[in-house]
């Protein structure tokens, strides 16, 4: 180690701040011990009979995330999976109510969903989250705090002009007549997903296609076992 990195390593507790120990996902006291449950998570998964996942839907407002989360939790509940949907619109109702949407309040609204689905990870549960997300380093950040086969990252892309034709929550007029600021996909960036585990076409397919592709990929990654017939697939659309 050269004398440089030793000097570093050695006044790093003097200049680092509490902003930068929380970056660094370190406690900020030195006097917390983490205590090691005896119920672990693979007693958890093999109690639930499946294992635990984040599979994180990421996309535009109006792109089906929310509708589609919920209706594969549907299918997998159905089951007897053990399930959780985090919702955008939802958390930002609690734990996140005191954000708004600029990069640096987005960012911090990504960390505490990691942070929340990661615990409900250790439980064996499947996590499904709906969160625009819009940045590639937030998204990435979340998937370097569990093993690489815990997240899957799943892109719904439905073009903007789907989104805004759709206008669910009739924000897009909004933020077109400047009602709202920094909207994604607006006033405000969408970073596309450059390798995510999977893409569904939202804007395109039937939510009975974009579900069963998403039950079929957890199959095929092991984390639970289930016919992915079509019979109880759902019948209602996206909304329009
Ligand atoms: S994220 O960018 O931080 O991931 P999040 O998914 O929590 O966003 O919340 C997005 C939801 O908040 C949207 O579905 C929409 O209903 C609502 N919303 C309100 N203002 C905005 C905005 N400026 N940009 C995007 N979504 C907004």
């Amino acid at each position: 180690m050269s004398a440089l990195v030793a000097d570093v390593l050695v006044s790093l507790p003097v200049f680092m701040t509490p902003r930068l120990i929380a970056a660094m996902n370190m406690p900020t006291s030195p006097d917390l011990v983490w205590h090691h449950a005896t119920v672990t998570r693979a007693r958890r998964e093999a109690q639930n009979g499946h294992r635990g996942a984040i599979v994180w839907f990421t996309g535009l407002s109006g792109s089906g995330k929310s509708t589609l989360a919920h209706a594969v939790e549907e299918y997998l509940h159905q089951r007897g999976c053990r399930t959780l949907v985090l919702d955008g619109d939802n958390v930002r109702h609690g734990l996140c109510e005191d954000l708004g949407f600029s990069a640096k309040d987005r960012t911090e609204n990504i960390r505490r969903i990691g942070e929340v689905a990661k615990l409900f990870l250790d439980a064996g549960i499947i996590v499904l989250t709906g969160f625009i997300s819009p940045y590639r380093e937030d998204r990435r950040r979340v998937r370097g705090m569990v093993h690489r086969s815990d997240f899957i990252e799943i892109y719904c892309d439905a073009p903007i002009e789907v989104c805004e034709t759709r206008d669910v929550k009739g924000l897009y007029r909004k933020a077109r007549a400047g009602e709202i600021p920094e909207f994604t996909g607006i006033s405000s960036p969408y970073q596309i997903p450059e390798s995510p585990e999977l893409t569904v076409h939202t804007g395109t397919e039937t939510l009975g296609d974009c579900v069963h592709q998403v039950v079929v990929d957890l199959v095929r990654r092991g984390i639970c076992s289930l016919p992915a017939d079509r019979a109880f697939l759902p019948t209602i659309e996206y909304e329009a």
